[in-house]
């Protein structure tokens, strides 16, 4: 039988009309932006592909949520609604709100980079590998062989390849590398899934060289959709608890909310190591601000406590994949060539139009 898309598990509550263009207009405006889609101004873009970060709707209850925000300086409650939010999945000591994902990025390796450290990862996103190479240091890419091959099916195509990590971390030792990466989903490799055993067996090569890991995980409630969906022994787990066994599997995090968190804005960095967080919150204060906002509103923490546990709702990850994959098979038919198949992120767009609100 052929494949339908299932019902979104929302109702709309609330619409924003879309100027309707025709073929002769959408040629002329992408000619006069140099067809260049970044010039484009959104009111021209009828679908817009571009990205789902920070571009979807909030829902309902995250718009309460911004009505209950504490804008106090310093100690506000939206703070502690919001650290629990995060400790509840990612249950690490320290939380340091910052204002997007690359501001945690930006003051982690400005406080674990330098010249001669390397930071091995399935994939850098491309502001980590910025944020790393800023320092001084080295990004390297240690996808699987499968991962580079856009055609090849696999179930888990952002997987680290464990080997070459651990030749580079015998070759490096703890001294040149500072922590290791992985990338949850592998963002830049087509949103691929990471599995469960993958980061399990990245930890057991980071303890033997005693090197923290961490993780970019901003697709974390995808990622552990597939793991659910695909891994052995996790189809009966909720997905908070893949989660919470990621989590567990790491020393530390970053995270732009304005993906899975279902953010508009936002991000945080999270880790175990006092004396990382502490240089961490130093630097935060000279360019985010307090550490109990970060480069965020109260309002802001607020929406972001509840769009996390939103997140990991099984109907909606469910529906969500389920229609990235409608989209994806269908580009496929109609020939235009899709880089990832079986993964999730790339096509996540369908998120954003109507997400309970
Ligand atoms: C995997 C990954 N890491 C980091 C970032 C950077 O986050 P932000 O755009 O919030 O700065 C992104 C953004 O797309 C991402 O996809």
């Amino acid at each position: 039988m052929e494949f339908n898309t299932i019902i979104e598990p929302f109702r709309i509550h609330s619409v924003e009309p879309i100027k309707m263009t025709n073929e002769v207009q959408r040629r002329e405006i992408i000619s006069k932006a140099g067809y260049n889609i970044f010039n484009l101004k959104s009111e021209d873009v009828m679908i817009d592909l571009l990205t789902d970060s920070g571009t979807g709707a909030m829902s309902k209850n995250q718009w309460a949520a911004i009505q209950h925000g504490d804008e106090s300086y310093a100690g506000s409650p939206s703070w502690e609604i919001f650290r629990s939010a995060v400790t509840a999945l990612f249950p690490f000591k320290h939380v340091i709100p910052t204002h997007q994902g690359r501001a945690a990025e930006k003051i982690l390796f400005s406080v674990v980079g330098g010249n001669g450290k390397t930071f091995p990862s399935n994939t850098h996103f491309d502001t980590t590998r910025a944020n790393i190479e800023f320092t001084g240091a080295t990004a390297l890419d240690l996808v699987i062989e499968e991962g580079t091959q856009p055609r090849t099916i696999h179930p888990f195509k952002g997987n680290i390849d464990i080997d070459r990590l651990e030749r580079l971390l015998r070759e490096l030792g703890p001294d040149q590398v500072p922590l290791v990466m992985l990338t949850i989903t592998n963002n830049s490799g087509g949103g691929q899934p990471v599995s469960m055993q993958n980061i399990r067996e990245t930890r057991e090569v980071c303890d033997t060289y005693n090197i923290p890991l961490y993780l970019d995980a901003c697709r974390f409630a995808e990622n552990a959709w597939f793991i659910h969906e695909r891994e052995h022994g996790y189809d009966t787990q909720s997905v908070p608890d893949i989660v919470r066994e990621m989590a567990g599997l790491a020393d530390g995090m970053t995270m732009s909310a304005k993906k899975d968190p279902m953010g508009n804005n936002g991000g945080w960095l999270a880790l175990n190591d006092d004396q990382i967080a502490q240089e961490a919150r130093t630097l935060l204060i000279l360019t985010e601000g307090f550490p109990t906002y970060g480069g965020l509103a109260g309002r802001d923490l607020e929406a972001l406590a509840v769009g996390i546990s939103e997140a990991v709702s099984h109907d909606y990850l469910k529906y969500r994949i389920a229609s990235t994959q409608y989209l994806g098979d269908a580009l496929d038919k109609a020939g235009i060539p899709v880089s990832c198949r079986s993964g999730g992120t790339q096509f996540t767009l369908m998120r954003g139009p109507g997400y309970a609100t």
